[in-house]
């Protein structure tokens, strides 16, 4: 089972653990990882290339490698340490530069049956909403299963974490590794009914650029075809 994991910071703290301790408890899991901003040092330019041509976006051939593990995962962790009660400023700028994935755009037909999990730390308040985030961003990918696992380590680092409170993580961490290696993904109502929006605004010709309408028009969403059906 190929799992990539995002990093949302460039250190192995308590969010880095956490991630690597639910990667390592999949049976047999092929681990890719890539740590931020390390691996996308960038902003968003907001110049809107990539809604013509992604390949045109100035950040492209580091994206891109980011971007062909994440598709080829079948389980994705994201790990971000809690600041300022959000996610971390690398991981809010890998969402931007990403943003085309993002179902009023060129929504990628693979996200419809991958499993994610957004972890986060925070020393006391805030890890919900920074798992938050990123879960946001995964919905708007159309992938199906978000889990989220918010916790408050009361520590600046891995090792201040008490071991009382790493027993308790490894027990919650058990129960997700389990989870998530259920074979079945359920595509639910909110994520059809955001697709059923976009699309139609796309049938209109009402998304950022006509080259997207072409897009949805090619995988036959303006048609009958949906992206969770594997039979089309
Ligand atoms: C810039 C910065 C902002 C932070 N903001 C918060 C916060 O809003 N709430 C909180 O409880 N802890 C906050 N912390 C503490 C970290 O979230 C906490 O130590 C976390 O476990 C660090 O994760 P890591 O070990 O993966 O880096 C902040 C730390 C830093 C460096």
């Amino acid at each position: 089972m190929k799992v990539t994991l995002i990093h949302g910071q460039d250190h192995k703290g308590s969010s880095y653990n956490i991630g690597r301790m639910l990667s390592e408890k999949i049976p047999g899991a092929d681990i890719t990882e890539f740590f931020l901003p390390r691996a996308l040092n960038h902003f968003c330019k907001g110049c809107y290339t990539c809604t013509k041509d992604e390949t045109k976006c100035p950040f492209y051939e580091e994206k891109r490698v980011i971007m062909e593990a994440v598709e080829t995962a079948d389980i994705l962790v994201f790990t971000t340490p809690t600041y300022c009660m959000r996610a971390s400023a690398p991981m809010k700028a890998f969402i931007d530069l990403t943003f085309t994935y993002w179902m009023p755009h060129r929504p990628r037909k693979c996200m419809f049956s991958k499993k994610a999990v957004v972890i986060s730390t925070a020393a006391g308040s805030g890890a919900k909403s920074a798992t938050k985030d990123v879960a946001t961003a995964l919905q708007y990918w159309g992938v199906p299963y978000v889990k989220q696992f918010g916790i408050a380590v009361q520590a600046a680092s891995w090792d201040q974490v008490s071991e009382k409170k790493k027993g308790k993580i490894e027990n919650k961490i058990n129960k997700l590794a389990k989870s998530v290696q259920k074979p079945r993904v359920h595509v639910g109502i909110k994520i059809k009914f955001l697709f059923r929006i976009m699309r139609l605004m796309q049938g209109k010709g009402m998304g950022s650029d006509e080259s997207e309408r072409v897009y949805w028009e090619e995988q036959g969403w303006l048609g009958k075809a949906r992206p969770w059906n594997t039979i089309q």
